[in-house]
Order: structure tokens, then sequence, then C-alpha cells
């Protein structure tokens, strides 16, 4: 079973120590960064593998590895010696392993090294790109058979990360330390087992002098507790979210919190991809049993699909893919979770003779206008681009406009109901109010797709001038709960509700996901 490894590095053993305490139950051994401590505490490192009580990686990264250890490598040397020494035959008192790069060479350390027990992790380093071909890499690495080879690269697209993990299934039998840095390789770390990796290196985020000692590492705790990093096996069933660039996505936390109170042997990642192909074939190779779909993906997803919903088919956008023996099943949750959470907010069983207007006419807005078409709605498309917003609006014999003075203008005969589905006003998005020209009456109920933040300026402006207001949020849950049952096939533990709910209409604080 992978390991979970806490990256120690502070200025001193002692803070050290006193995080590693705090980690101590979430962990299965920590790597000492020498580097990072200061220099006269550099010399006392000998005695923290006994301090420490668990294994313990002697490592002194050089500034071009992306460390900060300056003062040369006769220095360098010198240190890991200096941590080598007076080896105790009572091996957990001795750094459990030693981290050398590939272009070290000195074969005296080595040999100190393993007459008592310390394993040699080879690694190497690449802060760039995936140029390498990482299986020669892996394989031309290793001099010893004891030797542990680790290769760490910058993935900066979603096809690295594809290529780190074909690279680790061409070298099965071999152990070794796969990481794919930065935002992209976020998976890599949480299916460290999948992946063929030993250990996956992880950080002390709680701590404000702990931040993560490479891009994309993630907090020992969360991936302990959140993804149960240590129950993972060949039979957990791996599911996740996609899109680009997934900077808020509460999706992991919902799922992953549910599948550890149901006792469910699965685990759910976030797929952040740059590529839509490329995402693709990196869960085929991870054997992903399911998937949802966000912004910007929805539309794109639906080629990749063998069979799909009518609902999907009608729409044109998927949120939601199943694995079966065909392919990929293809299905629209946003529909159901959007029709569910507006006729529980305007306590109405139907829409007819109402009248509603749709800002956006993306993939979202593709799922709204239909379900809106099904409830008997007559309603109102607004849309930057102009097409778009009479290309949705044609089939349901919809009206249609731009978000200038003449579609506002339109809107005064669809006020019953608003509906805003642009990205407009979302976290990390453009902000703004893509209406700011419309005069609220005060007698509209208004919706807002984007539950972050709670309130959008358009909403906030609603609101004061007296309207009833629902930000997304309860349709996010409510679309969930329909993943939920698709990829499980089984019912939605209705009772653990309450505890996605909070009073603000949002996740409780301690569930945002970094
Ligand atoms: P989603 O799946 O969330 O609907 P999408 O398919 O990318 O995402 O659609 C985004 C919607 O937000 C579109 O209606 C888009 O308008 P365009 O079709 O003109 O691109 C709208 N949108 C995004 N940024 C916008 C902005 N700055 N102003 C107005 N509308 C914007």
């Amino acid at each position: 079973m992978a390991k979970i490894c806490l990256c120690l590095t502070a200025k001193t053993l002692a803070r050290n120590l006193e995080v590693l305490d705090k980690y101590r139950k979430h962990i299965d051994m920590v790597e000492l960064r020498v580097d990072c401590l200061e220099p006269n505490e550099r010399f006392l490192i000998r005695s923290f593998p006994e301090q420490a009580g668990l294994p313990v990686i002697l490592t002194i990264r050089r500034e071009i590895d992306g460390g900060h250890f300056e003062s040369g490598e006769a220095a360098r040397i010198n240190l890991m010696a200096r941590g080598l020494a007076y080896a105790n035959a009572d091996r957990r008192r001795n750094f459990a392993y030693l981290d050398i790069e590939e272009d070290l060479n000195v074969p005296s350390l080595e040999e100190a090294a393993r007459t008592f027990g310390t394993r040699i992790i080879r690694s190497y380093h690449n802060l760039k790109d995936t140029e390498t071909d990482i299986a020669a890499k892996l394989r031309s690495m290793r001099r010893s058979a004891d030797d542990i080879v680790k290769v760490a690269i910058m993935a900066n697209s979603t096809w690295d990360v594809l290529k780190l993990l074909r690279a680790g299934k061409e070298c099965t039998g071999q152990e070794k330390i796969l990481v794919a840095m930065g935002y992209y390789g976020l998976c890599s770390r949480i299916l460290a087992e999948q992946f063929g990796s030993f250990l996956s290196y992880a950080c002390a985020l709680s701590e404000p002098d702990f931040q993560p000692a490479a891009p994309g590492q993630i907090d020992a705790q969360k991936l302990e507790q959140q993804y149960r990093f240590r129950s993972m096996s060949s039979a957990t069933k791996i599911y996740g979210i996609t899109g680009y660039p997934l900077t808020v996505t509460h999706s992991p936390y919902f799922f992953n919190t549910i599948f550890g109170l149901e006792e469910i042997d699965a685990v759910y990642i976030p797929f952040p991809a740059d590529s839509i192909n490329a995402c693709m074939e990196l869960i085929e190779a991870l054997k992903v049993e399911g998937l949802s779909v966000t912004v910007p993906y929805k539309e794109a997803v639906v080629p990749f699909l063998s069979n799909q919903t009518m609902e999907v088919r009608n729409i044109g956008a998927c949120n939601t893919l199943c694995s079966d023996r065909r392919g990929w099943q293809g299905v629209n949750t946003d529909a159901g979770g959007f029709s569910d959470s507006l006729l529980a907010f305007t306590g109405r069983p139907h829409l007819k003779r109402q009248r509603v207007t749709v800002i956006g006419a993306g993939g979202s807005a593709r799922a709204v206008a239909h379900e809106l078409h099904r409830m008997g709605a007559k309603a109102l498309i607004l849309n930057r681009t102009l097409y778009k917003a009479r290309d949705l609006a044609a089939p349901y014999r919809f009206a249609w406009g731009g978000l200038d003075n003449q579609g506002i203008e339109k809107m005064n005969k669809y006020r019953d109901i608003i509906i805003q589905t642009t990205s407009v006003g979302m976290e990390g998005s453009t902000m703004g109010d893509p209406v700011a020209l419309y005069s609220f009456s005060g007698r509209e109920e208004v919706m807002d797709l984007i539950y972050k933040p709670e309130m959008t300026a358009f909403l906030k402006r609603a609101a004061e001038a007296g309207c009833r207001i629902q930000n997304g949020f309860d349709m996010l849950i409510r679309q969930a709960c329909y993943q939920y049952i698709r990829f499980t096939g089984k019912e939605f533990p209705e009772h653990l509700l309450p505890r996605f709910r909070s009073s603000t209409g949002g996740f409780p604080q301690q569930a945002a996901t970094k």
C-alpha cells in the first residue's frame, strides 16, 4: 500500500517535531528537508530519526531541483555523511532512506547508507516539463536492486500526467516514486497506489510555516481523511470531476464524505483538465467508473459517449458519465437538479403560464431551457453572443435577445422568474452583473446558478429591490444526489443531507476544498 510522507520544511528540528506530532496519526513516514533548516540546525540532524519515531527520509535538496541548499556539493555530501554517521544497530535510530539525485555519484556514501539499512531513493526532478522519456529514465536510474527510483516532473498539461501514468505502468515490478507536480498532477498524489508509487508526499497546510514543498502537494490530513488514502486498494472504485479551471468545486467533499459515512469503497477526485481528450484518456487508463463534468466541457464531452439518455440528446450537454460495458453512458443530472430546485423555491407544481428570462446560453442554460419547456413555461433567452441565444431558443420557440438595451427591454414581458446561468459573478471568473441595465420590480423570483460566492452582485441587487432570491447551492446538491444514484446504483442517504447545508445556504466552512 502506498504511504503518506509528510514533508518537514521548518527552520528548526523542534518545530518539525511539533508538526510531526500533530500529524502523526495521519502519516506513515516523513521527509526531513535539511535544506529548509537554519544552518546551525543542520548539524543536529543525526538524532532526528530516533526523535521522530517513524521512518525518515534524509533529503538535502539543491536549488536547481527546487530546494534551498546553496552551499555547494562538497558541503551537501558532508551533511549527508553527518546524517548517516554513528550508524546504530537498531535501524529505527538511523535514517530509513537517503534521497540522492541521479547525477550525484558518491559510492562510499551509498555503501555507508546500505550497510546500516538506509535505502537509497534515486531521484530525478524536472521542474519545467516532461520532455524526458520517463520509462527509460526510471529503468536507467536504478544502480542497485534495493534502490527506489523517483521521478518528479512538472505537469504542464493533462497529457503530461497521462505520460507519467503510462511510464509507471511500463515499469511495474520496480519500486518507484512518481509525482506529477503542479495543478494538473493532483490525481497522481491522491492515486499514488494506482500510479504504482511507493509514497505520496504531503504537506501540513494547517501550519502557516509549512507550505507545500513542491507545487500541488496536498495536506496530509486531508489526503488521509477526505480521500481515505490508506484504505485505497485496487478494488477501490474511482470517481471524479473534470473541468477547467475547476478552482471552485465542493463535489469531492460531498462525495468523499458520503462514501466514508456509508462505508463505500470509493474515492472522488478532482481532475482539472486543459484538454477533454487527454482527460478522457487519463480516466480510462485509471479505470474511472464515473465522472462529473463541469465548465467548459459539458458539450465537448458528448462525442465521447457510447450511449446517452434522451435528456442529453435533447439538451446537447452532459454533466455525468458512467462507465458500462459499452463505454461511457451520458446523463444530465443538471436538468433534474434544476427543476426540483426551482419548483421547491417557487412552491409551484409546474410552470404553466409562467414567463421566465434565462440569462446565458451555455451548457447550463441548455439544461435550464429544456426543463422550463418541459414544465410549460414561456421563456426569453438572453446571451452576450447573440447567435447562441437564437440557437438555444429555436427548438422551444422561446424568444431571444442580447444582453443589450433591446434584450433587457424584452425582459419586461418575461419577469415572473429570472434565472442567471452565466459565469459572471462566480468566484475566479468575471465579476459584475450580466443584466446591470435591468431594473427589478421586486416581484420577480430570482435564481442564480452560481453558489460561490453565495451572494452575487446580481442576486444582491434583486434582493435589495425586494425579490425572493435563491443561489445555485440547492441545485448543486440536488444534481449531486442524482449523480450519486447513477454512480453507485444505491438510493441517496437523505438523512445525510443536513450535513451539507449551512445556515447561509452553502457548504459549512470546514468543507471548503482548496
Ligand atoms: P456553463 O456550462 O456553466 O453554462 P459555458 O457553456 O461555458 O458554461 O457557458 C458560459 C455562459 O456564460 C455563456 O452563456 C457565456 O456567454 P457567451 O455565449 O457569449 O460566451 C456566458 N458568459 C461568460 N462570460 C461572460 C461575460 N463576461 N459576460 C456575459 N456573459 C458571459
